[in-house]
């Protein structure tokens, strides 16, 4: 008899709901569209030496020296004192190559450590930059996959549930799909597939960024396949897979 299990993808809609997963056999992709993942995997891709994710603005700090290139976001906005956020644009070859970025954000580097302590096979971070060399890469691991959405402070988000749903579109002929999240996610990202930017108006963060003056990024982090990497944490440095 055939004893091979079925890989899964499941989605867990907030940070909030991960203890109820069991991380240990399943790679984690952490999503947080607007802004972290997006940004993460664009600097990535841009010849960043590693991202350093850490959970507090006190830890960044820490790391003020020896050529670290430290950033920190609160709330959607540049932390005082820091040079940059969480905003794509400073994530550019020019900005980042070869360095080696210390980070920390309200709702994406805690997602990270979350995934971390609990112990996951491997952790991935997704975005809709890259989103087809991922699926590409989770099709080709016998591996089940938890698609983490980071939401905003334990809340749900539209933009990474939709994100999750188009991953699980990508996945679904080849994983069987574990939990009613991800149906969820999936009819969603059917509903608003046509016009994603022009849904994702409604979203409390595209409205907390639009009060920032910060379109561009969410125009941005919308672009589809614009990046062929894929970050993987590494002990505890954010580096390219692929
Ligand atoms: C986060 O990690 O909470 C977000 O990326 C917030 C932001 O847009 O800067």
């Amino acid at each position: 008899m055939d004893n091979i299990q079925p890989r899964t993808v499941g989605v867990c809609l907030s940070p909030a709901l991960l203890p109820s997963y069991n991380l240990e056999e399943s790679i984690v992709v952490v999503i947080d569209i607007f802004r972290a993942s997006s940004s993460i995997c664009y600097g990535i891709h841009n010849g960043a030496e590693a991202i350093i994710p850490v959970l507090t603005v006190e830890e960044c700090i820490k790391y003020n020296s020896n050529g670290f290139l430290l950033a920190a976001e609160r709330n959607g906005a540049v932390v005082e004192g820091f040079a940059i956020g969480n905003s794509p644009f400073s994530y550019t070859e020019d900005k980042v190559r070869g360095k080696t970025i210390v980070l920390t954000t309200t709702n994406g580097t805690r997602s990270i450590q979350l995934s971390k302590r609990q112990r996951a096979k491997k952790i991935l971070v997704g975005s809709f930059l890259n989103i087809t060399t991922l699926c590409n890469w989770l099709k080709s691991q016998q591996q089940s996959v938890v698609l983490l959405c980071a939401g905003w402070k334990e809340n749900f988000s539209l933009e990474d549930t939709l994100f999750a749903g188009a991953a699980v579109e990508k996945l679904k002929e080849e994983f069987f799909i574990r939990d009613d999240a991800a149906h969820a996610a999936l009819d969603l990202y059917k509903l608003a597939k046509e016009d994603i930017g022009t849904y994702l108006k409604k979203s409390s963060h595209s409205a907390r960024l639009e009060k920032l003056d910060i379109e561009a990024d969410i125009e941005f982090c919308l672009q589809l396949d614009t990046v062929d990497s894929i970050p993987v944490l590494a002990d505890n440095r954010l580096i390219k897979l692929v």
